[in-house]
């Protein structure tokens, strides 16, 4: 299978299992919006629980906040939404589609990097043994072209985005002579500047006044919070403040399933410091998050660091991690040391004082502040992508298996009576009653046994414990693990035991 149908695989596979639907499909859906089903709410809060717990327990000094959704429009001019929360777009002409500009330019770089790849690849391949990389890439015409292109196209295109250069990017896209992937044609009009925020109303007169906007991220909740959050716990810089909570905006290039959402949700975790300090918390704060990643066990090849070479007016220090999603390697949480911005602005258009007293030195001053954000949409495609396998077996059959982390998992283990009388399902009942308060289970008795694991395997449920007519004999059942497929026998008073080693949330937690 290709990664690309690998991916067209796992969309279907979530919505057949119930993870993740199209939002109002019986209306044939709704662009970019997406609803999740029984088991992908289940896992997606236990992605939360891991971010939340890791943030508020294992650090005596962050808390945790839910602030609103709605927040004084004011809010939005003082972050810089309302000027600046902009994306490029042109139209083709002959098609009617609407595109990102800067994806457009993006991509075509991206594909000349593949060449260059591609390049080395094949000269690897030709020279064996003797092949001098570093060499061949400095010296093959091919490769040195490609290399140079990509880059004079890079460095324009980095140019136009600094001074805000809308002509020079339309005309980099005409130099280029990107097409339509629909129309095929270059018949682009103007690039135009498009603000992502929704926006709405909180009465009906139509005032422009009275003009609101669906938050475009939860960091402002935390901003305009933290007078109060710092005064009511006693919180002594460095403090963090986490939130958990939706975010939406008006992306304009909808794809790649749940990757890029308009309402999606985000992990934010603001971390307040003082000024001069921030560059040493920024590489604290790169260093956890990529522990917290690498200790779910999905591979170290999997993600990796892109540091922003282009920073935002408001950042001093700017990296991604990168995740090995089926489409490549693309952001999946960002890391900013974003200095006094946010306080000092909000401090500005409030007209109120936000500032910290430190009580050993003295002094006061705005505080500095070193950002977290990941997406929990993509963290569970990041977690899906990377579980679903479709296995060959002996004797020809092949299984689809979710490998979910087995404490993210949504379901931990199903109990199945091995038939549908003899007073199996009365004694798998007494089972489901001893595991219930500790863990989500299943209960199915339909079909052939074969059968239900291979359902519980396609949800990714780490155990399968099995009821037979021994069972009624000696109290023991049989435990199927998801992975190896190895069954062992074992009483059931030692179930929960056996189960919540592997499962527990605890235990990851205690690994970081
Ligand atoms: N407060 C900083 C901030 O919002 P961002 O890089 O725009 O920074 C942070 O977003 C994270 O939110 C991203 O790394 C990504 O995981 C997630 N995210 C952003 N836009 C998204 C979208 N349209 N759909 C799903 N997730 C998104």
């Amino acid at each position: 299978m290709t990664q690309e149908e690998l991916f067209k695989a796992l969309v279907a596979h979530c919505k057949e299992y119930g993870f993740i639907f199209p939002s109002s499909e019986i209306y044939d859906g709704l662009a970019a919006v997406y609803d999740y089903g029984q088991l992908g709410a289940g896992l997606k809060n236990n992605i939360k629980k891991y971010w939340w717990d890791a943030m508020t327990r294992l650090n005596e000094n962050i808390v945790g906040i839910d602030s609103c959704i709605f927040m004084h429009p004011k809010v939005w001019v003082a972050s810089g939404h309302v000027a600046a929360f902009n994306d490029p777009l042109i139209d083709n002409k002959d098609s009617k589609k609407r595109y990102r500009a800067d994806v457009l330019i993006e991509d075509y770089i991206a594909k000349l990097q593949d060449k260059v790849e591609k390049e080395v690849e094949k000269g690897r391949k030709k020279f064996g043994d003797s092949f001098d990389e570093e060499e061949y890439r400095k010296t093959n015409p091919n490769v040195m072209r490609a290399k140079a292109k990509a880059d004079e196209v890079h460095n324009r295109y980095l140019e136009a985005e600094t001074n805000n250069d809308l002509k020079e990017m339309r005309q980099i896209i005409v130099d280029c002579g990107i097409v339509d992937p629909v129309s095929g044609t270059k018949n682009w009009t103007d690039v135009r500047q498009f603000n992502l925020m929704f926006s709405t109303q909180t009465s009906n007169t139509g005032e422009a006044a009275d003009k609101i906007y669906l938050r475009p991220e939860t960091a402002q909740g935390i901003f305009v919070e933290y007078l109060n959050v710092q005064k009511t716990g006693r919180m002594k810089i460095p403090f963090g403040i986490a939130q958990i909570g939706k975010a939406f905006r008006n992306e304009i290039v909808a794809r790649q399933f749940i990757f890029r959402m308009r309402e999606f949700e985000q992990m934010e975790m603001e971390f307040f410091i003082k000024p001069g300090t921030e560059m040493e918390w920024f590489k604290t704060w790169k260093s956890n998050r990529m522990n917290w990643h690498l200790n779910l066990g999905m591979g170290a090849e999997n993600y990796r660091f892109h540091d922003h070479e282009k920073l935002a007016h408001y950042a001093n220090a700017a990296t991604d991690i990168e995740f090995n999603f089926p489409f490549g390697f693309k952001e999946l949480e960002g890391i900013h040391s974003r200095t006094d911005f946010d306080l000092g602005n909000h401090q500005k258009l409030s007209g109120k004082k936000i500032q910290y007293f430190d009580p050993e030195t003295g002094e006061s001053y705005t505080p500095y502040c070193v950002e977290t954000s990941i997406g929990v949409d993509r963290m569970v495609l990041a977690v899906l992508s990377h579980s679903y396998h479709v296995e060959q077996l002996e004797g020809g059959e092949s299984r689809v298996v979710l490998s979910i982390p087995a404490p993210l998992a949504p379901i931990k283990v199903a109990v199945l009576p091995l038939l549908k009388k003899d007073g199996l399902p009365e004694l798998a009942q007494k089972v489901v009653d001893e595991l219930k308060f500790d863990f989500d289970y299943q209960y199915d008795e339909k079909d052939s046994i074969g059968k239900r694991y291979r359902r519980q395997d396609a949800i990714g449920t780490p155990f399968c414990v099995t009821v037979d007519h021994d069972s009624l004999e000696d109290n023991s059942v049989t435990i199927r693990d998801r992975d190896t497929m190895a069954q062992e026998r074992v009483p059931i008073a030692e179930l929960r035991d056996i189960i919540d080693k592997k499962v527990n949330l605890n235990n990851l937690l205690r690994k970081l």
